[in-house]
């Protein structure tokens, strides 16, 4: 991998160097390792050292993969791994170019960062937010004059795969602020693509409301689970069937999307399904704990 090359080979945008990635859960680490891989340095934030040492975990395996696979050197491999640092504190990053909230999809939770945010780093900081459904208007409420740097960027799971960032500004989001996020979209190799601060943005607003259906589909007896997912795959080209993504998602995080997208836009047709409701009250989140609509034994 060149220095002056992105992942995918793409010449890079010289303007983002260093990003503070906060919350290591799924998201937050693939967009960590994304980062590194891109040639930018990245600090990865939790409050949680096992959470970060998960990160960690993680992002070693998956560049052993690809020194496995030949894609790259084992010299690169160790210069993506330096360029990623662990914390559990982000104040000695208060130079960063941009910051991405990756923590967990509740408004409260993210304000408080923000508002944290704002004290911490430089004016010129892009305070950037993953979340997948929650107004970047709202979160931007608690940075003050800050709020011209408030941007959504949404990456897609998993990150260092998918190719989109869904690029959402909010009211008071300054130009200069989205050029410089899709700069730094482009540079980890990502297309950004623009959608408006409705819940939800394009993404879930789509893609939610046919995981649940997948859920009624399966609470009537339309068909059982593995044939719904056999006939989406077959007969529509989805990588993976609705439930399996599902899973693959988090069942809580489907739901905790689909009541944002329930009570901002007031549709009964995005209230979650009683079916994943009820698995996510016993515990089968999916992927993550070993066992949703499918069992993952070898992930327990
Ligand atoms: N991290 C890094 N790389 C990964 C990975 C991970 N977690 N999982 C898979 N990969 C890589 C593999 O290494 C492999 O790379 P290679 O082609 O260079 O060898 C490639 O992806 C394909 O992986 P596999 O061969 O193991 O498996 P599949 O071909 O079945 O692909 C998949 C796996 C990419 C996950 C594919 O099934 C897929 O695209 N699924 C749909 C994913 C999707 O829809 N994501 C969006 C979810 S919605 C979201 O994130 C928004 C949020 O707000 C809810």
């Amino acid at each position: 991998m060149r220095a002056d090359r992105d992942y995918y080979g793409t010449p890079m945008e010289k303007s983002v160097k260093k990003i503070v990635v906060v919350g290591a859960g799924t998201m937050g680490s693939g967009i960590a390792l994304t980062a590194a891989q891109s040639g930018i340095h990245a600090v990865q934030v939790d409050l949680a050292q096992s959470q970060l040492e998960k990160a960690r975990g993680y992002h070693t395996k998956q560049l052993g993969r690809l020194v496995e696979k030949q894609k790259i050197s084992a010299d690169d491999a160790k210069s993506v791994a330096a360029r990623i640092v662990y914390s559990t504190d982000f104040s000695s990053a208060r130079d960063a170019d941009c910051v991405v909230e990756a923590a967990s999809e509740n408004p409260e939770v993210k304000k408080k960062l923000f508002k944290s945010f704002v004290e911490t780093f430089d004016a010129e900081t892009i305070l950037a937010t993953n979340t997948s459904s929650i107004s970047i208007t709202d979160i931007a409420t608690v940075t003050g004059s800050r709020a011209t740097h408030v941007i959504g960027m949404h990456f897609f799971n998993p990150v260092p795969v998918m190719k989109l960032v869904e690029v959402i500004r909010g009211l008071a989001t300054s130009d200069e602020t989205v050029a410089r996020s899709l700069d730094l979209a482009r540079a980890m190799g990502k297309t950004p693509v623009p959608a408006n601060d409705r819940a939800g943005f394009v993404s879930n607003r789509v893609l939610m409301p046919l995981i649940n259906e997948a859920f009624f589909a399966w609470m009537e007896g339309v068909a059982r689970p593995e044939d719904i997912d056999q006939i989406m795959m077959l007969g529509c080209n989805f990588p993976m069937g609705p439930l399996r993504l599902a899973d693959f998602i988090g069942l809580d995080v489907c739901h905790d999307i689909m009541m944002v997208l329930y009570r901002e836009l007031g549709d009964a047709k995005f209230f979650p399904c009683p079916k994943l409701r009820q698995l996510m009250t016993a515990g089968r989140l999916g992927d993550k704990s070993g066992c949703g609509v499918f069992d993952y034994p070898a992930k327990a």
